[in-house]
């Protein structure tokens, strides 16, 4: 088989389990008319036709294997990276090439590297050549001007979108921790004939995401809890080498957004903040040599020496639930998101994390 054929087969699979008909229809119709439009306009402009065309053949796989479009290009180039990675076909430079597209197709008003432009590019293409304007964002508009006065395909005046973006709810502390002090309140079990549970672990697209996370969820419970409160945040941010499945991702992405603070002098840890803790699960329940950050929760109140909070995961016993912790060693540090956060890890240099070697 060759490279093409070798991700069509990957690609073909996550189509495949799209239930509904209309939408299993325009994702092939997309994905590969998307594709075409990379290899012809990376032809034009000398490049890779190759490597053009299977960015275009991957990048929405996030949107089709999720059913949503939230962060779907960065977690895209997240979902591909091992699955690329394991197909054993190309280099890293090429994996980069590809990744790198995915990763930052959805940021259109903004210029990145050539094959990042090609993907941008073939996208909206795809859309004008079929007819479905009116799913161009406006502020694309400027771009695909851009690239049909580069391919003299002359366009009459067309009512692009007005606004595509999703009015999604902000992020609010409050609701994030209500929502997590509901779930942690069902007593969900680690296990796959329970509903919850195989909805807090949906987002991590590999066959191995259930043995691998069960009981070892905590992580995993808080990032639910804060995308069901409006919180846009990809499975895995760069350079960081964890998902948010791991405690350890949540301090590292806390550190580089400022939003860390530990339990002492003046600070009271409020309702809706993330709690790190540090060495609490007992020895014989880890792994040897496990990093300190091994438990996280959200906190629902804090209560003279003790904090109350929503787990996913208590005590790596594979069941969720509300515990009072009291404020000891045993609490690394906190988290506190500003209601409204806004993500814009897509400005990070995909290109210099190594992530995509891994
Ligand atoms: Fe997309």
């Amino acid at each position: 088989m060759n490279r093409i054929s070798i991700v069509q087969h990957y690609v073909d699979k996550i189509i495949e389990n799209i239930k509904s008909d209309t939408e299993r229809k325009s994702a092939i119709i997309h994905t590969y008319g998307v594709a075409q439009c990379c290899a012809l306009i990376a032809g034009r402009r000398g490049l890779n036709t190759e490597l053009a065309y299977i960015s275009g053949l991957l990048h929405d796989i996030y949107a089709f294997f999720t059913g949503s479009s939230l962060c779907h290009a960065q977690s895209g180039a997240e979902m591909a990276r091992p699955a690329i990675r394991n197909m054993n076909i190309f280099s890293d430079e090429e994996k980069k090439c590809i990744l790198s597209a995915i990763f930052y197709h959805s940021n259109k008003e903004v210029v990145h590297d050539e094959y990042d432009e090609v993907l941008k590019d073939a996208d909206l293409l795809q859309r004008f050549l079929t007819d479905t304007v009116s799913l161009i964002n406006e502020r694309a508009v400027p771009r695909l001007n851009k690239l049909l006065n580069e391919f003299d395909i002359e366009a009459a005046s067309i009512d692009y979108g007005q606004n595509q973006e999703t009015a999604a709810e902000p992020f609010k502390k409050s609701l994030f921790a209500d929502i997590a002090e509901k779930f942690a309140g069902q007593n969900i079990c680690g296990e796959r004939e329970n509903k919850t549970f195989i909805e807090i672990i949906k987002y991590y697209p590999e066959a191995s995401a259930f043995d691998e996370l069960r009981n070892n969820w905590c992580a995993a419970f808080v990032y639910h809890c804060a995308l069901k409160a409006g919180m846009e945040l990809p499975i895995k941010q760069p350079p960081i080498e964890y998902r948010f499945a791991g405690a350890g991702a949540w301090y590292e992405w806390g550190k580089a957004n400022g939003f860390i603070s530990h339990d002492n002098g003046g600070f009271i840890p409020e309702r809706g903040d993330i709690v790190i803790f540090n060495h609490i699960i007992s020895p014989e329940n880890k792994p040897k040599d496990s990093a300190w950050h091994d438990h996280i929760g959200i906190v629902l109140a804090c209560e003279d020496e003790f904090l109350v909070t929503a787990e996913g995961n208590i005590d790596n016993q594979n069941v969720s639930g509300i515990v009072k912790r009291r404020r000891d060693h045993t609490i690394g540090c906190f988290l506190r998101i500003p209601d409204g956060y806004q993500y814009d890890g897509w400005k990070c240099d995909y290109k210099a994390s190594r992530i995509y070697t891994l």
